[in-house]
């Protein structure tokens, strides 16, 4: 049985297409722009047509991610909370802490040992902390986000950014190159200071290893370094950090279809 995933964030769209509730045959991720189902529409067709699959053989589609309501494609939406949590489970069946960085949130999750989501917390109201606080630094640093931990692991002392607004610290960041200080170093600065909000978060749950980390900012490995480095804790990134949403929707399509 086929079924599909899709997760629309603010920042990217992904879908994953899955076969009998376990092989990924195919994944996407799409920077999200200005037309949300347009951008769904080409994930979508690009996942399946990877697959080799016709949208009519996919038993069911669930959509998940701040978009999930308005999804014209899918059959049903589901808390992005519920998804995150399925999708670590499945890749990281150890994990019972999920902490999950985006485009313009954070949320730590804690899991029961069968997987399902048992609290959480959430920053969605400041960009600091988020995706959205290193892609204003890239700009601004002129270093591309995926060059991001290269840089910071490259330091030999983190720069102290002492402002936690994104617009301050931004000026905060300007400042600093103008003195010529080294981008290794304001950068190794930076992922402490995103570190030290999540960490800040997670505090306000129970936190339990083993801790996943997903979102696109798990890509980053300056940010996994910088948590690990305040929280004392070792972080797992799951194989696919990125569409760990979009895999537990295919899972729970897979659930529902079968029932
Ligand atoms: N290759 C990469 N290297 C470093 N960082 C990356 C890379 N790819 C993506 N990112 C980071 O991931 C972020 C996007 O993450 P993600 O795709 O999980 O967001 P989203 O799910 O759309 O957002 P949200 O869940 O907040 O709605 C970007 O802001 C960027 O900081
Ligand atoms: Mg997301």
């Amino acid at each position: 049985m086929i079924t599909l995933g899709i997760d629309m964030g603010s920042n990217t769209v992904k879908a994953v297409a899955l076969k009998d509730g376990r092989d990924i045959l195919a994944a996407r991720v799409e920077k999200t722009g200005h037309d949300l189902d347009a951008i769904t529409q080409q994930v979508v067709d690009t996942v399946l047509s990877e697959a080799g699959i016709a949208r009519a053989a996919v038993a069911h589609v669930i959509a998940t991610g701040y978009g999930r309501v308005s999804c014209t494609l899918a059959d049903a939406d589901v808390s992005e909370i519920t998804c995150h949590a399925r999708g670590a489970h499945f890749q990281i069946p150890e994990a019972r802490t999920v902490i999950d960085i985006g485009g313009q949130d954070s949320k730590v999750i804690t899991l029961a040992d069968n997987g399902r989501a048992l609290d959480f917390v959430m920053n969605d109201k400041c960009a600091a902390g988020t995706g959205r606080f290193l892609e204003v630094m890239s700009q601004a640093l002129g270093v591309p986000l995926n060059e991001f931990a290269d840089f910071s692991r490259r330091s030999s002392e983190a720069i102290q950014i002492s402002n936690t607004c994104t617009v301050f610290a931004e000026s905060e960041v300007i400042g600093l190159i103008a003195r010529k200080q080294s981008r290794e170093d304001i950068i190794a600065g930076l992922h402490a200071s995103i570190a030290r909000r999540v960490f800040a978060l997670s505090n306000r749950l129970r936190v339990e290893n083993a801790v996943a980390l997903t979102g696109g900012v798990a890509k980053n490995g300056g940010v996994k370094d910088a948590i690990e480095k305040v929280s004392g804790r070792a972080l797992l990134v799951p194989p696919r950090p990125q569409v760990n949403g979009a895999l537990g929707a295919a899972l729970i399509a897979f659930d529902r279809a079968s029932k």
